[in-house]
């Protein structure tokens, strides 16, 4: 698998410019245009803070009896329409505030879902292969908080964007007024860019790179710890796995303190650089125009921007030293998406099999990533409602080969033919939801009539059972069925590829966990149900309940034994 992960230096060179491409590259084209907008919602903040700021002035001159220098058509003669501009401006500033905010939360909202949907979604379309090659409780986790980190990451992005535009304009406001002060105040942005570029840039992001990493490990130590508690809690291994947590825990620990702790220091020498700047405005204000006619009024106007660029300037060392952090998650995002869309598999566009017959292979061939042959050549005939056993020694291909003709995995070539839409799957390993009876017999299926449920449930031995709980098909069978006995989870399983009234039911040891007596009654209402089955079982009696039985041997299908010759077969 080419994970992409630039390495630290090299990939950061060429860094600025493609990250912003990528990040812009991971929105779809409304929410990109809706990132733009934000943009200038909050640009046209800033302008308001600075109309603000000269609204002030004039107010203040007018006031003190002073007249604006130049005279334009817009700029207010009477302290009364200052007054009003000024109070137009404040509402202004306002709505813009507060609409651009809630606008920024639900746009954070959306792309978070929309992360979550595009990664579920694209895990689900991957090819078998890749996805069982996955941890589980990675793509959780990408799925989740690293999808949740992103999407807040743009919000990062756009008050990194506005803000630096922003200070910018005021940059060019205070040139208008005072240059020295312009410049004073373009030298500590630029030290507290130099500081970030050299001092924290690469240290804030190995900090990110090791949070991700330990956060993924951890993650994977409390689910297994918790899965394999039957086990934990016999061996008394607590320590062990506990252990595993506490130091995993340490190291993210570690790297969050790192990580919120840099932009800090960038903060907070940006807020006093900043108070040491307005102090010399003061003073050179006062040197510079004698008369306090003047100073009032710019010292209005001074204080006005500097509540605003003040924080500003230090919101942005912090964002800068955040996006840091903020990168290692999109960059997940990406690589994710890019995997999904890289290992997606291709359903093979199936025929419909001759009249009489559900399934119909043909020079079937098959391996997995590793290359590995598991089919070759193997050929395969099921007519309608025909029993037929699948037997083969263990990890040669059985459960591939029925993965096949699910449609979990697709073959390297030959042909299949069947009607995908009526088949049914029960495998090895069952999984229930943590849910009721009933939505786990329907498993998303359109509703059915509570006597369908109970046919089925009757067929695999459990319609008594069911029907003397308190809750009957309300009662909820617990995480992963853990209410519920080993055998009742594999009937119920059953169960929910009954109730789908497929034509071909394929079953991968699906009987293996119940006893001799449950086993038998429901194979026998299998065979009476008038429905194609496939199925793999280390049965010996099965053959009573099937119509032949096939050996796979070095992928490929033997030929087949008649059920009396089994029979004969096994009685000798
Ligand atoms: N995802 C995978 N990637 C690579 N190899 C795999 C994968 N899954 C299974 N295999 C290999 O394919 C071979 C066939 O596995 P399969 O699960 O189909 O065997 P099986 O006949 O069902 O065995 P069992 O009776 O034990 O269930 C095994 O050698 C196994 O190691
Ligand atoms: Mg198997």
């Amino acid at each position: 698998m080419t994970r992409y992960r630039p390495d630290a230096k090299d990939a950061r060179s060429a860094a600025d410019v493609s990250r912003w491409r990528m990040a812009l590259g991971l929105l779809p084209a409304r929410q990109r245009v809706a990132l733009a907008l934000l943009v200038a919602t909050r640009i046209g903040m800033g302008f308001c803070d600075l109309l603000l700021a000269g609204a002030m002035y004039v107010v203040f001159l007018l006031l003190q009896g002073g007249t604006l220098a130049a005279h334009r058509w817009w700029t207010p003669k009477t302290v009364l329409s200052a007054s009003c501009l000024t109070m137009v401006l404040v509402l202004a500033r306002i709505v813009i505030d507060i609409g651009s905010t809630a606008w920024m939360v639900r746009f954070t909202q959306n792309l978070y879902g929309g992360f979550l949907l595009r990664l579920t979604e694209g895990y689900g379309q991957m090819r078998w292969s890749q996805f069982v090659q996955r941890n589980r409780s990675e793509m959780l986790k990408h799925s989740t908080s690293t999808a949740l980190d992103a999407a807040f990451s743009y919000q990062m992005f756009i008050e990194s964007i506005a803000g630096s535009t922003v200070v910018c304009l005021f940059a060019f406001a205070l040139v208008y007024q005072s240059p020295k002060l312009a410049i004073s105040l373009g030298l500590i942005t630029l030290l507290l860019y130099a500081l970030h570029r050299f001092a924290m840039r690469d240290r804030l992001a190995a900090a990110a790179a090791q949070r991700e990493s330990s956060l993924r490990v951890l993650q994977r130590a409390v689910t297994e710890t918790l899965a394999a508690n039957k086990e934990v809690r016999t061996y008394r291994n607590q320590t062990f796995f506990h252990g595993r947590i506490h130091d995993e825990a340490a190291r993210v620990a570690s790297s969050n303190v790192r990580l919120a702790a840099l932009p800090q220091v960038a903060r907070v020498l940006a807020e006093q650089g900043v108070v040491m700047l307005f102090l010399g405005i003061v003073i050179a204000v006062e040197l510079q125009h004698g008369p306090m006619r003047q100073l009032l009024s710019l010292l209005v106007f001074y204080f006005v921007l500097s509540r605003r660029i003040l924080p500003m300037i230090s919101t942005l060392a912090l964002t800068f030293g955040q996006l840091e952090g903020a990168y290692e998650n999109l960059q997940i995002i990406h690589q994710e998406l890019h995997d999904c869309m890289v290992y997606r598999s291709v359903p093979a566009v199936l025929e419909t099999p001759a009249p009489g017959f559900v399934l119909e292979i043909e020079d079937l061939s098959f391996s997995y990533e590793d290359g590995t042959r598991i089919l070759r050549g193997l050929s395969l005939r099921v007519r309608a409602g025909e029993i037929v056993i699948l037997r083969g020694v263990s990890g040669s291909g059985k459960s591939s080969l029925l993965n096949l003709v699910a449609g979990v995995s697709h073959p390297d070539a030959g042909v299949m033919r069947l009607d995908r839409g009526s088949v049914a799957y029960v495998p090895q390993e069952i999984t229930l939801l943590d849910d009721s009876i009933r939505n786990n017999l329907l498993f998303g299926m359109a509703a059915a009539s509570d006597a369908e449920l109970f046919d089925c449930l009757a067929a695999v031995n459990l319609g008594e059972f069911v029907a003397s709980l308190p809750g009957g098909l309300e009662t909820r069978v617990g995480d992963n069925g853990v209410l519920f006995s080993g055998g009742q989870r594999q009937r119920l399983g059953l169960a929910r590829a009954m109730v789908r009234r497929v034509s071909l039911l394929l079953l991968d040891e699906a009987t293996s966990a119940l006893d001799d007596e449950n086993e038998r009654h429901v194979l026998r209402n299998l065979a009476s149900m008038q429905v194609a089955i496939l199925m793999v079982t280390h049965r010996t009696d099965g053959h009573q309940f099937a119509d032949r039985t096939q050996r796979l041997e070095d992928g490929v299908l033997l030929e087949p034994v008649a059920a009396f010759e089994e029979d004969a077969l096994s009685r000798r």
